[in-house]
């Protein structure tokens, strides 16, 4: 019988474990993005990591991780969370999976009680999905090598206007080398 594939974002799970390495080796088109999920789940961090992953049919087609990383304000360090990566199956994009899970993830960034969610993304794609530029609000990128209009913050509801300055990823970035873009040359 022919029905509509349902489409539901839910909290990853042990065994999708793989399945979420497989969405990222295939969107991305390359091990590294795998590799860097894998070293954000098992690094040491102040608030624990947020995995959500999106089915069709119960398959997983879709995932997004929350890390911790931190922001050097000037009264003290802030623990912020970081949207990294986020990825879609190649046979599943434009078709939704993307934006429901950057809208669950960012009330599942909420529920942390961290102040700021932080990414690297197109302005069009994330501005249109809670986002906003990062410089012209008092945040300092991570990277020369992020164009300005791709760090990209999303203010929560623990955000005070003093929470100002650097952001500074976790280390798993700098070890995988996911920061910002390199110089093809
Ligand atoms: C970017 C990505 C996560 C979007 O997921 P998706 O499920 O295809 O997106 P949705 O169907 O929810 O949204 C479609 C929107 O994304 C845009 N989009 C989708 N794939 C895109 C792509 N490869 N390049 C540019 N824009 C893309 C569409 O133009 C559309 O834009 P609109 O909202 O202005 O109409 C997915 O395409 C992907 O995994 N890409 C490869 C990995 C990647 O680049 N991840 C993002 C790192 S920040």
């Amino acid at each position: 019988m022919l029905h509509d594939s349902q489409m539901l974002i839910r909290a990853e799970r042990p065994d999708d474990v793989d399945a979420v390495r497989d969405v990222h080796r295939r969107a991305f088109g390359e091990e590294r993005v795998a590799r860097l999920v894998d070293a954000l789940r098992s690094a040491p961090a102040t608030l624990a990591p947020v995995s959500l992953v999106a089915t069709v049919d119960g398959q997983v087609v879709g995932h997004v991780l929350l890390s911790a990383s931190r922001l050097d304000a000037p009264l003290r360090l802030v623990d912020v969370l970081v949207l990294s990566p986020l990825g879609v199956l190649p046979e599943h994009q434009r078709r939704g999976a993307g934006t429901a899970l950057v809208e669950r993830a960012l009330p599942a960034a909420e529920a942390t009680g961290a102040p700021l969610l932080f990414l690297e993304g197109s302005p069009s794609y994330y501005g249109r999905r809670g986002f906003a530029e990062g410089g012209p609000l008092g945040f300092r990128k991570p990277s020369l090598r992020i164009p300005d209009a791709g760090f990209q913050v999303a203010r929560l509801g623990s955000y005070e206007p003093w929470m100002t300055g650097t952001l500074v990823y976790s280390e798993p970035f700098w070890a995988l080398d996911s920061v910002g873009l390199r110089d093809p040359a």
